[in-house]
C-alpha cells in the first residue's frame, strides 16, 4: 500500500521544518519611502518589502541560523530572459532557477548582492547578520530619543534639540546609549562625544534637511559650488564613539543639491579614536558619505551606502588622512567613487575645520566589499598630499564602474606607497572616466602644475578580470615623479580563456612612461 497518510504528513513536516530552520528580521521601511514596481521579493516564504531607488531598488533583512530561499519576482514581466547575480564568486548562477517571472536561489549566510535582470535593471539585496547586541528601549544607560527627550517621529519638524539632550545627558553620565525607535526624524548637526554610541532601530530613519539654518557651515566645495556641513559626526579627540543598529540616515542629497543649495558628508568620524560604525543604511549622499577624517582605530562594518547614480561627487566611503582603519562586508553605489583613500593640504577646501594638522594615511584595509559607480570601484587618491602607505584592497568586487582598481596620484607631492590589491575581481565596466575605461589604472599627473610625487609598490595578484574594458591599463609616471615596483602575480582574464595573464602586453598594460620594475611575476 505504500506510505500511510501519517508518514506523508510527517514527511512533509519535516521539510517545513528544515525549509524554516533560519532566524529572520524583516524591516518595515517608513512610509516615507516608496514600494518598487519591479521587483518583490520573499525569504523563506516570508514578505521583504523592497524599496524603490534611483534607478534600483533594494530590500534589507536580516538572518542567521541556516539557509533562506530567496525569489525574486519581476512584477512587470511574464518571463525573465536573463540575469546576472554579484559578487559571481558566489556562484549563485549555477544553483539559481527561473520559473516564469521568478528567480529563486538558495543563500547560505549573509551577503550583499546586486541581482540584474535583462530588461529590469538590478536589486541590492542587503542580507545582514542577525542582530545580535540589540539595546532595551528604556533602562540604565539608554537615553530614548523618543519617551525621554519628546523627540518628533512623524517626520514633520525639525526635531535636533532631543537629540543633542539625549547626546549630552548620554555624556554626562560618562557613556551611554542613544536609542532612536522607529520613525522619522529630521535633525540638524549631531556631535557623538566619548563613549557614546547612537542606536538606530529597524525602521528608524535619521533625515537630513538641506536647510542652511539647520546646520552648521563647515566648508565650501569649489568643485561643487555648494557649502555644506559635517552632518553626523564625532566630537573631536574623542574616543569610543559607535553607530550601530538597522536604521537608516538619509542625506537627501538629490533634493539638498538641486533645490536647498546646502549639502552633507554624512557621516563622518573626525578626530576621534575607536570609533564603529556597524548596520545603518546610508542613502542618498549629496556629497561624500562616510569618511573617516584623521582618525584611528576605526572599523566600518555592514555599511550600506546606497546613493543615486545621478548626482556627481558623491562618492560612497572615502578615507581621509586616518590610520589603522578597516572598512569591511559593506557595499558601496555612487555615481563617483565607491571607495577611496585621500590626504589634503592644510587649509584647503573642505579641510578648514578639520581639528590639527594634516595627517598621513597608514595601515588602512577594506576587506569584502562591494562597488558599483561610473568612475572608480578602489582607488588610493587623487589627493596625496600626505603619504598613504599599507593601503590594503582584499577580497572585493567591483561590480560595475568605469575604472576598477586605481592609484590615481593627481594631487600633492607626498608618496603613495605599499598599495595591495588582492584577491579582489572585476565584473564589468562601463563608460569612462577622463578617458579611461579600464580594469586598473595606476598613475601620475599633475594636477598642479610642477607639484607632482611618486607611487612606489603596488601588488596586484589573485585578481579576477572579467572585463578588461576598452582603453589601455596603466602603470605610469610623469618626469619627477616615477611608478616603481608594481608587481603582478595571478591576474585572470575571461578573455584568455580564464587563465592568468603571463605578459604586461596580456594584461593591457601599455602605458608605462616614467615607470620601473612593472613586472608580472610567475
Ligand atoms: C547567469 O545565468 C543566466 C541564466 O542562464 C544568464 O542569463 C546570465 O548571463 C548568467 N550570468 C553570469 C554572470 O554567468
Ligand atoms: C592595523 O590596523 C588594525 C585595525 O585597526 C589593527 O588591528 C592592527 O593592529 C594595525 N596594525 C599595525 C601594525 O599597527
Amino acid at each position: 500500500m505504500g506510505y500511510s497518510k501519517a508518514c506523508v504528513l510527517g514527511a512533509l513536516f519535516l521539510f517545513l521544518s528544515y525549509a524554516s530552520a533560519a532566524t529572520l528580521q524583516i524591516y518595515n521601511p517608513p512610509s516615507i519611502y516608496p514600494h518598487s514596481g519591479y521587483f518583490t521579493l520573499t525569504a523563506s516564504g516570508q514578505n521583504v518589502p523592497v524599496t524603490a531607488f534611483d534607478g534600483y531598488a533594494y530590500a534589507h533583512f536580516s538572518f542567521g541560523n541556516g539557509p533562506i530561499d530567496l525569489k525574486i519576482t519581476s512584477i512587470q514581466q511574464t518571463s525573465i530572459a536573463s540575469f546576472v547575480t554579484s559578487p559571481q564568486k558566489y556562484n549563485l548562477n549555477h544553483t539559481a532557477t527561473v520559473f516564469g517571472n521568478t528567480l529563486s536561489f538558495t543563500l547560505d549566510e549573509p551577503k550583499y548582492l546586486i541581482v540584474r535582470l535583462h530588461d529590469v535593471g538590478e536589486l541590492i539585496i542587503a542580507a545582514d547578520p542577525l542582530e545580535t547586541n540589540v539595546p532595551p528601549s528604556s533602562g540604565p544607560g539608554i537615553f530614548n530619543v523618543v519617551t525621554q527627550y519628546g523627540a518628533d517621529a512623524s517626520g514633520a519638524r525639525v526635531t535636533t534639540l532631543a537629540f543633542t539632550q539625549a547626546l549630552q545627558a548620554a555624556e554626562a553620565g560618562a557613556g551611554g546609549t542613544v536609542y532612536v525607535p522607529p520613525g522619522v526624524y529630521q535633525v540638524g548637526n549631531l556631535i557623538l562625544p566619548s563613549r557614546t554610541a547612537l542606536y538606530l532601530a529597524p525602521g528608524s530613519v535619521l533625515r537630513f534637511t538641506g536647510n542652511r539654518a539647520d546646520y552648521t557651515n563647515d566648508w565650501t566645495k569649489t568643485s561643487q559650488g555648494l557649502d555644506g556641513t559635517e552632518w553626523i559626526r564625532t566630537d573631536y579627540g574623542s574616543s569610543d564613539v559607535k553607530i550601530y543598529g538597522r536604521g537608516t540616515i538619509d542625506a537627501l542629497g538629490d533634493y539638498a543639491q538641486k533645490t536647498g543649495k546646502f549639502i552633507a558628508h554624512a557621516v563622518v568620524p573626525i578626530g576621534t579614536t575607536r570609533f564603529t560604525f556597524d548596520g545603518p543604511v546610508v542613502r542618498d549622499g549629496g556629497s561624500w558619505t562616510i569618511m573617516p577624517t584623521r582618525s584611528s582605530y576605526v572599523t566600518i562594518d555592514h555599511a550600506k551606502v546606497l546613493n543615486r547614480m545621478d548626482l556627481g561627487e558623491n562618492d560612497a566611503i572615502d578615507v581621509q588622512e586616518s590610520q589603522h582603519v578597516v572598512v569591511r562586508n559593506s557595499i558601496g553605489i555612487s555615481l563617483d567613487d565607491s571607495f577611496s583613500t585621500k590626504t589634503w593640504q592644510a587649509n584647503e577646501g573642505i579641510t578648514v575645520k578639520y581639528p590639527g594638522s594634516p595627517q598621513a594615511l597608514y595601515n588602512v584595509t577594506f576587506s569584502n566589499n562591494l562597488a558599483w559607480t561610473h568612475c572608480y570601484g578602489f582607488k588610493v587618491g587623487q589627493g596625496v598630499w600626505e603619504d598613504q602607505t599599507q593601503v590594503r584592497f582584499e577580497g572585493g568586487t567591483v561590480y560595475d564602474a568605469a575604472v576598477g582598481l586605481g592609484v590615481h596620484h593627481k594631487w600633492g607631492s607626498a608618496t603613495a606607497s605599499d598599495i595591495q590589491f588582492t584577491d579582489t575581481a572585476v565584473e564589468h565596466l562601463h563608460g569612462a572616466n577622463d578617458g579611461h575605461q579600464t580594469w586598473l589604472a595606476v598613475f601620475v599627473q599633475a594636477g598642479t602644475a610642477g607639484i607632482v610625487g611618486p607611487i612606489a609598490g603596488v601588488h596586484i595578484w589573485d585578481v579576477h578580470v572579467r572585463n578588461r574594458g576598452t582603453t589601455a591599463a596603466l602603470a605610469s609616471g610623469v618626469q619627477g615623479a616615477e611608478v616603481s615596483d608594481v608587481a603582478l602575480r595571478n591576474v585572470v582574464f575571461d578573455d584568455l580563456g580564464g587563465r592568468a595573464a603571463t605578459t604586461l602586453g596580456e594584461m593591457g598594460i601599455t602605458e608605462t612612461a616614467f615607470s620601473s620594475g612593472v613586472v608580472v611575476k610567475g
